[in-house]
C-alpha cells in the first residue's frame, strides 16, 4: 500500500511535473495537496507538451485517477479552462475528483494579491498574483469558502457576507478599490457548481479504500521546500506546505503511510519571485543557464533567477522532507562549461557555516564557498544509463549525491519522459 510524495528540493520549477508523469502509467492515484494555479507544471510527451497549473500531471496518464486534495486552493475558471483545453487534446479527464474541503479563490482575493504587492513596494514578495495567500489567509482565519459550501447556496451566501464584511473595508479604505457585492460573488462562484458537483468527492476516504486496497498513490507538490510557509525562504514564500507534512494534511492521509519521499532537484539552481538566493548569478553564466534551460516561468512567464548548485539546501530539503530518493533534473543544460562550480557551504559575515543558517539575516548574508568539478562538452540527451554519461558527468553526479543527504535514483538528461537516465526503481 504505497503512498509516494514528490517534492521540490529547491525554490520550485526543479521538473515535478515530468517526474510525476514519468510514474505515472505505475500509480492509480496522483493528489495535488498544497498550492493551486500559483504552480506551473510542464510535462513533454513526444511532440506534444503540455503546461498544467491545477491539475495534477497524473491527469495525462490513461489509467490513474487525479485528485484535487483538500490543501489545494482551486480558482474554479482556470480549473474548467485547464480541463476543456485538456479535452480539446484528446485527453479524457473524466475521472477527476475534487475534494469537497479544498477552498476556492473568491475574485476579491485575487484583487487583494495584486494590491497588497504593489502596497509592499521594496518589500513585495512577488507573488503570481493568482490570489493564493490571501485565499490561504482566510482559510487560517476561518473565513474561507470551501467547494461544500457551493451546494448550500445559503450557507455560500453567509460565508461570502462573512468574507467580505472586512474585505470591504480594506478594498475601499486602505487600497482605494471599489467595494465587491455579496451577489456578484456569490453569482460567480456558483457559475460552475453544477458542472464541479460530480467531480466532489470525500477524497481522504477515497484514498484510504485505494490503499486499503493496497493501489498506489502519489502525491505531487506544488511549489517546493525553500518556498514552504514554514521551512522556506519566510516571508519570500507560498502560503502552503509545500513539504512531506503537507502531503499529509492536504490530502487527509497520515505519515505512517507513507514509504517513499522523492526529491525532485535540478543540477542547478532557480528562483522566481524575490528573496535571498546565495548563488544567484548576474553575469552571462546566470544568462547561459536560462537560455540552455529554458528557465522563464510556466505560469507568469517571468525571466528565472538562475545560480549554481547549493548543497545545503539540498541537504536541507533532504532533511526536511525526509527524502529517501532524489531525481537529478536538468543535468544536460550543464553541458558545455569548462568547470562547474557547486555550494558546498556558506561564508556568512566571515564565519564558515555548512548548514542552512538559522535565521533570515543570517541566510540574507550567507556567500557561496564553491567546489570546483570538471564540465563535459558531449551531448548527453540520449544517455539511458550512468555508463553512457561522461566521465565528467558522472563524476558531477556522485559529487552531488554525497553532498545533498540522498541517493539520486534518477537523472533528466532532457525534458521528454524518456530523457531520463534511470538509477534505482522509483516506486
Ligand atoms: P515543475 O514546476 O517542478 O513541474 O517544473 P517546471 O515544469 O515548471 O519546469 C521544469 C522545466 O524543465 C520544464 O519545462 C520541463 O519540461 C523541463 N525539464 C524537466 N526535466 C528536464 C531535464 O532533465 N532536462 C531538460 N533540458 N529539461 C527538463
Ligand atoms: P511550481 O509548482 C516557482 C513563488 C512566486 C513568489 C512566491 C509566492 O511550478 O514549482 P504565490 O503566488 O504562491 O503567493 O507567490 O512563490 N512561486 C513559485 N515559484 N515555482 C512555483 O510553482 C511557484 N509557485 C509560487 O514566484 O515568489
Ligand atoms: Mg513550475
Amino acid at each position: 500500500m504505497p503512498a509516494v510524495v514528490i517534492v521540490g528540493a529547491q525554490w520550485g520549477d526543479e521538473g515535478k511535473g515530468k517526474a510525476t508523469d514519468l510514474l505515472g502509467s505505475r500509480v492509480d492515484y496522483v493528489v495535488k495537496f498544497n498550492g493551486g494555479n500559483n504552480a506551473g507544471h510542464t510535462v513533454v510527451i513526444g511532440d506534444e507538451k503540455y503546461a498544467l497549473h491545477l491539475l495534477p500531471s497524473g491527469i495525462l496518464s490513461p489509467g490513474c485517477t487525479p485528485i484535487i486534495g483538500n490543501g489545494v486552493v482551486i480558482d474554479l475558471d482556470v480549473l474548467f479552462e485547464e480541463i476543456d483545453a485538456l479535452e480539446a487534446r484528446g485527453i479524457d479527464t473524466s475521472k477527476l475528483r475534487v475534494s469537497a474541503n479544498a477552498h476556492l479563490i473568491a475574485d476579491y482575493n485575487r484583487t487583494l494579491d495584486k494590491v497588497t504587492e504593489r502596497f509592499l513596494g521594496s518589500r513585495k514578495i512577488g507573488t503570481t498574483g493568482r490570489g493564493i495567500g490571501p485565499t490561504y489567509a482566510d482559510k487560517m482565519n476561518r473565513l474561507g469558502v470551501r467547494v461544500q459550501d457551493l451546494f448550500d447556496e445559503k450557507i455560500l451566501r453567509a460565508k461570502v457576507e462573512g468574507a467580505l464584511e472586512l474585505k470591504n473595508q480594506m478594498l475601499t479604505k486602505v487600497y482605494n478599490r471599489r467595494a465587491v457585492s455579496v451577489d456578484e460573488i456569490v453569482d460567480q462562484l456558483l457559475v460552475h457548481a453544477e458542472r464541479l458537483r460530480p467531480m466532489v468527492a470525500d477524497t481522504a476516504l477515497v484514498l484510504h479504500e485505494a490503499l486499503d486496497r493496497d493501489e498506489t498513490v502519489l502525491l505531487e507538490a506544488g511549489q517546493a521546500t525553500l518556498l514552504d510557509v514554514d521551512h522556506g525562504t519566510y516571508p519570500f514564500v507560498t502560503s502552503s506546505s509545500a513539504t512531506t507534512g503537507g502531503a499529509c494534511t492536504g490530502s487527509g492521509i497520515p505519515p505512517t503511510r507513507i514509504t517513499r519521499v522523492i526529491g525532485i532537484v535540478k543540477a542547478y539552481a532557480t528562483r522566481v519571485g524575490e528573496g535571498p538566493f546565495p548563488t544567484e548569478l548576474f553575469d552571462e553564466d546566470g544568462e547561459r543557464l536560462r537560455t540552455n534551460g529554458g528557465e522563464f516561468g510556466t505560469t507568469t512567464g517571468r525571466p528565472r533567477r538562475c545560480g549554481w548548485y547549493d548543497a545545503p539546501v539540498a541537504r536541507y530539503a533532504a532533511r526536511i522532507n525526509g527524502v529517501t530518493d532524489f531525481v537529478l533534473t536538468k543535468l544536460d543544460v550543464l553541458t558545455g562549461w569548462d568547470r562547474i562550480p557547486v555550494c558546498v557551504a556558506y561564508d556568512v559575515d566571515g564565519e564558515r557555516v555548512d548548514e542552512m543558517p538559522m535565521t533570515q539575516t543570517g541566510f540574507h548574508h550567507a556567500k557561496p564557498i564553491y567546489e570546483f568539478f570538471d564540465g563535459w562538452s558531449e551531448d548527453i540527451s540520449g544517455a539511458r544509463s550512468m555508463d553512457d554519461l561522461p566521465p565528467a558527468a558522472q563524476a558531477y553526479v556522485r559529487a552531488i549525491e554525497k553532498m545533498s543527504g540522498a541517493r539520486i535514483s534518477a537523472v533528466g538528461v532532457g525534458p521528454d519522459r524518456e530523457e531520463t537516465v534511470v538509477l534505482h526503481d522509483l516506486l
